[in-house]
């Protein structure tokens, strides 16, 4: 019998992919900055028995339907699975997987380190220097606000929502909130969290962090409402998926000072129009999407979503099944 065939959607790294072309006949799409064009896509995943995807590939009934009746996974290089129709896959047997918990360190730092660019304002603070607005030192001149002894609030407390929560501590806060479907005693307990409402998270925080999950209970939960509930010196994180804020919204909040100033590592669409009325707002950071981006932290991802696709296809335990 031969290899099975997977296909791979971009270039995961020598590393995995040495593993995958080991076992498997491997197909690639090459272009590193392009993601794979839908009729490409379509026309390569006919007979396959594997699907190696990232987050910038959606995988919907058409694509299924193309791939046909041997395909048995569809493993993504990524933590959040909402590109992906999971529940068509489950009705058709496809296994589906993900690479949860390498990537939470990265994910977790980039969030603090957002968080203390976009409240020191350093982009700005940074352009300043550059393009000679820097005339003098001056008392209140680029000034944010401080966590140090501040209340950070964060929505969704996962693995990432708590490696946040560990590593902000760090500030002396004065308060730890969380906001989460499910009650999560034991890990609140150890790191100091409160489990409060969402509206009296968004009242008493000074930082307003979104690490939740992009499903449809929470898409476009940040909205004109919520954004009025927080302080006018709130500082506002989402490290998550952009479909959790209604952007129009934020732009809004930004603009009439609703709130102090925002933090987002990802958006819709992505990539955001250059011209997006984000970009031209000075208490607006926005970063491309990279919180996972250590090397370490996609090397591992790539690994897990090649376990994944072995595992499958042969006929073991999946590392890091999606089960929903
Ligand atoms: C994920 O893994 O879902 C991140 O958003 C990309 O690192």
């Amino acid at each position: 019998m031969g290899k099975p065939s997977v296909y791979v959607t971009r270039d995961i790294g020598p590393e995995a992919l040495a593993v995958l072309k080991k076992h498997c006949n491997v197909t690639m799409w090459h272009e590193p900055m392009n993601p794979v064009p839908r009729d490409e896509l379509i026309k390569n995943i006919a007979g396959k028995d594997a699907l190696l995807c990232l987050l910038t590939d959606t995988i919907d009934v058409d694509v299924l339907n193309a791939a046909g009746p041997y395909l048995k996974i569809v493993s993504t290089m990524s933590v959040g699975f909402d590109h992906l129709d999971v529940r068509e896959m489950k009705r058709r047997s496809i296994k589906v997987a993900h690479t949860p918990n390498v990537s939470t360190d990265s994910v977790a730092e980039l969030t603090v380190t957002l968080l203390l660019v976009t409240c020191r304002r350093l982009p700005e603070a940074s352009e300043a220097a550059r393009n000679g607005e820097w005339k003098t030192w001056s008392p209140f001149w680029l000034c944010g606000p401080s966590l140090n002894n501040s209340t950070v609030g964060i929505v969704g407390f996962g693995r990432i929502g708590q490696q946040v929560a560990q590593r902000v501590k760090a500030f002396n806060l004065k308060s730890l909130l969380y906001y989460d479907q499910y009650e999560k005693k034991r890990e609140a307990k150890e790191l100091g969290a409160e489990l409060v409402s969402l509206d009296e998270l968004l009242t008493r925080s000074d930082f307003v962090i979104a690490t939740c999950v992009l499903i449809p209970e929470t898409a476009k939960m940040f909205n004109d409402e919520v954004f009025q509930k927080m302080k006018p010196t709130a500082v506002f994180i989402n490290t998550s998926r952009g479909g959790v804020v209604d952007q129009d919204a934020l732009i809004r909040a930004l603009k009439t000072k609703t709130i102090f100033a925002a933090g987002i590592d990802v958006t819709v669409p992505e990539p955001l129009p250059t011209d997006n009325e984000l970009f031209k707002l000075n208490n607006c950071v926005v970063l491309p999407h990279v919180g996972s981006a250590t090397i370490g932290a996609r090397n591992a991802m790539a690994m897990l979503a090649v376990n994944n696709v072995l595992a499958a296809l042969r006929g073991e335990r999946i590392p890091a099944e999606v089960v929903e």
